[in-house]
């Protein structure tokens, strides 16, 4: 899924019945706005974020049970700090403010809040009151929490009471009678203890949610909701062999049957045996109607002589789209006379939010192109089944859709494939090398039962000769560079500390096994401020 096509498409149907009634996280910019959104999914309690500047009716068109105020980089007396509309407290809807959440309310109902000396970041004990509190009810008198302000409140609005504190501040405050809860630290993360139980009280016994957010409740009213959408036209959706587009292109399926029909182009950019595999995949195990298009040649032949990363990039999200632009009007043409109306797009939910939030859309540090970037020309309306939904959920759904096992713990695999892993111009020759040794790097990982443990596993052919040794002979080969990373969403990474004998195993087998390779290292770079992919 192009990320920035997905962005720019606002919600164009209403809310899902299980969608109704569960909370509303008004961002203030915080960099844990997602999480907070996510640990009230984990409840089964659907939450949607929202710009802070929202306004009131469109956050009523949920009929939220609950409303979240995020926490922010800003000061609430910055010139330009982030607001919610102040009758948000007046809605008889209860509200959390977490952080900047706490101190916006504590400001905007005439508390007091000041810069602190000493900005409270990390790890702090939370000593508990004696104040009878709702959301902080039957914890130990302390527990350790993890906070990050630049701000305290000083004195709590008028009808507030403190429920808890740290050595430097206010720590948590409520009004019952309203139903305004404020803490000065993160509940959200898992360095806080009882953290999730702070969430849940807030969610179940002071807001009355309703569990109801699960993945077969999803299915079925993703699935009528397709079917209504689409009527009686037809679908085109490109697949990249990942979870995404599958996952999507199996709830649609499910809608409307073969008249959804999938295009999966192979870019000759592939990992070993992927193409034929996934088509098989595709077709064999999930009966989904598949056209394979083999533009490998002209995907090669564009590349030739290039060697920046971003023409790189560029040149194969134009092709991509050239090729599956091409396909689609075959079949327009051709047996689908006209009728195809929709193209469906794996986008999700991380996409939809970047662009609402307060932040706006992050810098482009690389250009991203995946399947189903979606060419301007062509008229159709889009189906994103998915637009709702966090990477786990939907890999959640695949698994509630039969999806095979393979397909759910897949490695992501960025769309321009290979060609940001071999350094330098891309050849045919170099594209053996770096498949093969890419293979070894998967089938060692699987071997040492650490495939569905690492976040990504690779090869990177550089074209960097050195001397070695091979038998009686001296050799003048290239370098492949091995690339083992752990993360929870891609933003940050970690190299993963592979066991020795792993790692011999790689090194030997490359050397041995694919000619022209003499050396092998091994990238122990984090990102930031490293990438993940080296181009
Ligand atoms: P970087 O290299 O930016 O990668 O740290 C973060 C994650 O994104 C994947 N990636 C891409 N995925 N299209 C994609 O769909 C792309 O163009 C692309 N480039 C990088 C990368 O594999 C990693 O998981």
């Amino acid at each position: 899924m192009d990320g920035a096509t997905g962005k720019k498409m606002a919600r164009e149907q209403g809310p899902m019945k299980t969608e109704l009634g569960g909370v509303v996280v008004l961002d203030f910019g915080g960099q844990y706005t997602q999480l907070i959104a996510r640990r009230v999914r984990e409840q089964q309690v659907f939450s949607a974020i929202l710009p802070c500047t929202t306004a009131i009716e469109e956050i009523r068109k949920l009929q939220p049970a609950g409303i979240i105020l995020s926490g922010g980089p800003s000061s609430v007396y910055d010139k330009d700090a982030p607001k919610c509309d102040p009758a948000i407290l007046a809605m008889r809807i209860p509200v959390l403010g977490i952080c900047y959440g706490m101190q916006w309310i504590s400001k905007t109902l005439d508390g007091r809040v000041e810069p602190v000396e000493r900005r409270e970041y990390g790890p702090a004990q939370l000593d508990l009151e004696q104040a009878e509190s709702e959301i902080l009810a039957n914890f130990p008198r302390t527990m350790r929490i993890w906070a990050s302000h630049g701000d305290n409140v000083l004195e709590l609005p008028k009808g507030f009471h403190l429920t808890a504190k740290t050595a430097n501040a206010i720590a948590a405050a409520e009004n019952p009678t309203r139903k305004i809860y404020a803490v000065q630290f993160h509940p959200e993360v898992n360095h806080t203890e009882h953290g999730t139980e702070i969430l849940r009280n807030f969610l179940f016994k002071v807001c009355k949610a309703e569990p109801k957010w699960n993945g077969a409740a999803f299915i079925e009213e993703s699935v009528d909701a397709i079917r209504q959408k689409v009527g009686a036209h037809r679908a085109i959706c490109g697949l990249s062999g990942g979870v995404d587009s599958t996952v999507a292109a199996v709830l649609v399926h499910r809608a409307m049957g073969d008249r959804l029909t999938n295009i999966f182009v192979n870019t000759g950019l592939l990992r070993k045996n992927e193409f034929e595999h996934t088509l098989e995949m595709y077709r064999e195990r999930l009966g989904l109607r598949v056209i394979g298009v083999d533009a490998s040649e002209r995907f090669l032949t564009k590349l030739r002589g290039v060697t920046d990363p971003e023409k790189k990039r560029k040149i194969i999200g134009g092709e991509f789209i050239a090729a599956f632009a091409e396909e689609a009007e075959k079949l327009q043409k051709g047996v689908a006379h006209g009728e195809i109306k929709f193209l469906v797009q794996g986008t999700l939910y991380p996409d939809v939010i970047e662009s609402v939030s307060v932040k706006g859309p992050s810098a482009t540090i690389k250009t991203h192109h995946n399947v189903g970037g979606l060419p301007d020309k062509m008229p159709f309306a889009l189906v994103e089944p998915l637009r709702d939904l966090f990477k786990d959920e939907v890999r959640k759904i695949g698994k509630d859709l039969g999806l095979p096992v393979e397909i759910l713990v897949k490695h992501p695999f960025p769309g321009p494939g290979l060609a940001v892993r071999l350094l330098g111009e891309i050849t045919t020759e170099s594209l053996v090398k770096l498949r093969e040794s890419d293979a070894i790097v998967t089938e060692e990982i699987r071997r040492a039962g650490l495939y569905e443990k690492v976040w990504q596993a690779f090869a990177v052919l550089l074209p960097v000769r050195s001397v070695g040794v091979m038998g009686d002979g001296r050799t003048y080969g290239l370098t492949v560079a091995v690339r083992v990373v752990q993360s929870d969403d891609a933003m940050t990474a970690d190299w993963v500390r592979l066991p020795g004998e792993v790692l011999e195993r790689i090194s030997t087998r490359i050397v041995n096994e694919v000619p022209g390779v003499t050396r092998v290292v091994y990238d122990i770079s984090s990102k930031p401020p490293s990438t993940i992919e080296w181009e």
